[in-house]
Parts: C-alpha cells; sequence; structure tokens
C-alpha cells in the first residue's frame, strides 16, 4: 500500500543520506538518552561538541551516578535548560539504584526516569533497542503536515492524534530504529522550513506539494 510505499522511500533515503554522528556508531541506550537530552533546543553541530566532550569524561550511567553535579554543570555550561543535566544526573541515580546499573529496556521503566516524556522515550525504545515505538517531534510534525496537507496548527490535539496514528501505521515492524531516524532526519535535511522539494524522494505523495505550498506548512500558531 501507499503507507509501505512511503516508509521504503524514507529508509532508502535514510541509508544514503544521514550524517555520520557520533551516537550513530553503537546505538547504546546510555549515548541515545544523552544525545537526544542534548539535542533538545540545541543545534545538531554544538550538541556534537559537547556530546564527545561528554562521553570523554563520563562513558558509561555508573560515571554519571557517581559524579558531583558540579561537574556535571560544568561540562553543560553554554547550553542552557540546566533542568536537563539535572535529570540526567537523577536518572542516572535510578539507573544505579533500582535498575542494577543497566539502561532499562521496557517502555514504561524508560518513561519513569526523570526527564524522560514521550518523545525521549519513544526515540530511546526504538533507536537503542529497536522496539516498534514511534517518536514524534517537530520534524516529524513538519514532515506530516506536508505529507497530508494538515491546515491547523500541528500541535492542536487532533492533529497530533492524527500524526501518531499515522506515524503508527507507517512504521515497518522490525525497523523502528531506522525509520524513526529517516523521518526525523528527513525533516532536519530535507523536508527542512526550507524545503528542497525537488529532491525530495516522496514529493509525488505530498498533497502540499501538489498544492504548490509545502512552505506554507506546518501553519503556525496564531498570535
Ligand atoms: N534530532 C534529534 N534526535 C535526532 C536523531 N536521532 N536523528 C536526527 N535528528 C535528530
Amino acid at each position: 500500500d501507499q503507507y509501505q510505499t512511503v516508509s521504503n522511500l524514507l529508509l532508502i533515503w535514510f541509508e544514503a543520506n544521514k550524517r555520520p554522528l557520533p551516537w550513530r556508531e553503537h546505538y547504546t541506550p546510555y549515548h541515545v538518552w544523552v544525545s537526544e537530552i542534548m539535542l533538545q533546543q540545541t543545534q545538531m553541530e554544538r550538541g556534537v561538541a559537547y556530546f564527545t566532550r561528554w562521553m570523554q569524561e563520563l562513558p558509561d550511567v555508573s560515571s554519571v551516578a557517581n559524579a558531583h553535579e558540579d561537574f556535571l554543570l560544568k561540562l553543560w555550561e553554554g547550553l542552557g535548560y540546566y533542568s536537563r543535566v539535572r535529570n540526567l544526573h537523577k536518572a542516572a541515580k535510578v539507573i544505579a539504584t533500582e535498575h542494577g546499573g543497566i539502561f532499562p529496556e521496557d517502555y514504561a521503566a524508560i518513561r519513569a526516569l526523570p526527564g524522560i516524556g514521550d518523545y525521549t522515550a519513544g526515540a530511546i525504545a526504538s533507536i537503542a533497542f529497536n522496539q516498534d515505538v514511534i517518536c514524534v517531534d517537530a520534524n516529524v510534525e513538519r514532515v506530516f503536515a506536508r505529507l497530508f496537507d494538515i491546515d491547523t496548527p500541528v500541535k492542536q490535539k487532533h492533529n497530533m492524534e492524527f500524526i501518531r496514528k499515522t506515524v503508527t501505521a507507517m512504521l515497518p515492524a522490525g525497523h523502528a530504529r531506522e525509520f524513526n531516524q529517516a523521518l526525523m532526519e528527513f525533516g532536519a535535511l530535507l523536508c527542512s522550513k526550507k524545503p528542497k522539494c525537488h529532491l525530495c524522494p516522496l514529493n509525488l505523495f505530498c498533497e502540499a506539494y501538489h498544492l504548490g505550498i509545502p512552505h506554507e506548512r506546518p501553519v503556525p500558531v496564531a498570535k
């Protein structure tokens, strides 16, 4: 069906176009977790620099659990939103005390960790453990706003429900690690704020492209 064609095209595009990011070398839950927290509110290039330095100092969860908060804050200095690093510390201690120092695989256990919401739990469960769960960030919302010509702000409840339902229907079983990253990378590199529709492998499947209005999606929140 059409959803399967779209997800296949996305996987092919990702294989050919994915950036060689440091956490894509191993996909350990610790690396995926730290990278996803760092990249929230942070540009990719900065995120990579801070991630590399963090991993040199703190190679595993237990080193974070045992670190002094001041040291973690110093490694985070310049990234802002310091609740993120305080929650990393809290979560590392929970993993040490309640999970024997092993990052939990169970979705509910991941989601219950401090600082981990639906997006981050989905990213870790799928990217680190390849579980068939979705993760929807602003990139994914933009891609779907265009593919389905969503003509109201994407954050509206019915739109979020539609997007989550449709991403779930498109997710190829057994390939969530690649599929979720493909969607985010596609949104970041091709279906970006200024979309590169002439290079897009999905343009024939895209409602906003057919209407000639991809730059008008997603619809901004009224001010
Ligand atoms: N931005 C945040 N997380 C990402 C990921 N896993 N792949 C691509 N872009 C991202």
